[in-house]
């Protein structure tokens, strides 16, 4: 898959099929996420493949502790319903994801040494993005998912993650349900500025508020 049709077209996919993921594809997975770059090509990401039943599960009932944490307003589905159609379908889906983890075939926990970069995170969510590329081209779907998370330090816990380490990032992975892309973005000439903060790029307005994505997919 070509490289652009890979970025129009990743976007979160929070619903899976009950396929596990062969040992093979989770490598290139990883493999393809640690060609991005690091801050001092420190390197210092760590993995932490997931795919036991009953961690899955444990992580799945943290997540719900946080959906009901961080989303009171949608605890029943008729608030969810009256939402606009995106705002609905995304919401759907991360309630969706947060009930149903524990029967994802995969999550990848990303970590990195704490405390080491002057942008935490930023050596690794290049690698995150490399990784969710990667499963888009091989017919894989995920997003980042950091729900378990919220509310406890229970992964860590879980994992054996040392003190020295930091999560970053749950990203679970799995053949999706749904279609992938296409993205919904603000186009690029409300994002983009041409020499100064606030100065209209001429070019960028003449181009299609959707986009070029048409050309690749
Ligand atoms: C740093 C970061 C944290 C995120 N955390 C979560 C999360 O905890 N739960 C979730 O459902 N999605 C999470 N996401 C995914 C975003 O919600 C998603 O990419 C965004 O809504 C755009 O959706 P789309 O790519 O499907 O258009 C996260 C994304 C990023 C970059």
């Amino acid at each position: 898959m070509d490289v652009f049709e890979a970025m129009y077209t990743s976007r979160a996919l929070r619903r899976f099929k009950p396929d596990p993921v062969p040992e093979d594809v989770i490598f290139q997975l990883i493999d393809a996420g640690i060609r991005a770059p690091t801050g001092h090509n420190s390197q210092d990401w760590r993995f932490v493949v997931v795919t036991d039943a009953s961690s899955k599960q444990k992580m799945q009932e943290w997540s719900e502790r946080a959906w009901r944490l961080a989303f009171p307003a949608y605890q029943d589905a008729g608030s969810i319903d009256a939402l606009p159609r995106t705002q609905r379908l995304s919401i759907a889906g991360v309630r969706d994801l947060a009930f149903s983890l524990g029967s994802v075939p995969l999550i990848v926990i990303v970590c990195g040494l704490r405390g080491k970069h002057s942008s935490p995170g930023g050596s690794h969510f290049p690698a995150i993005q490399n990784m969710l590329l990667a499963a888009r081209a091989l017919g894989l779907g995920g997003s980042i998912f950091n729900l378990p998370l919220v509310g406890g330090n229970e992964v860590y816990e879980l994992l054996e993650i040392p003190e020295s380490n930091e999560i970053y990032a749950c990203v679970p992975i799995g053949y999706p349900v749904d279609r992938p892309g296409p993205l919904a973005r603000k186009p690029v000439k409300k994002v983009t500025y041409l020499e100064r903060f606030g100065e209209p790029w001429p070019y960028a307005q003449e181009q299609p508020d959707e986009g070029w994505g048409g050309k690749w997919t």
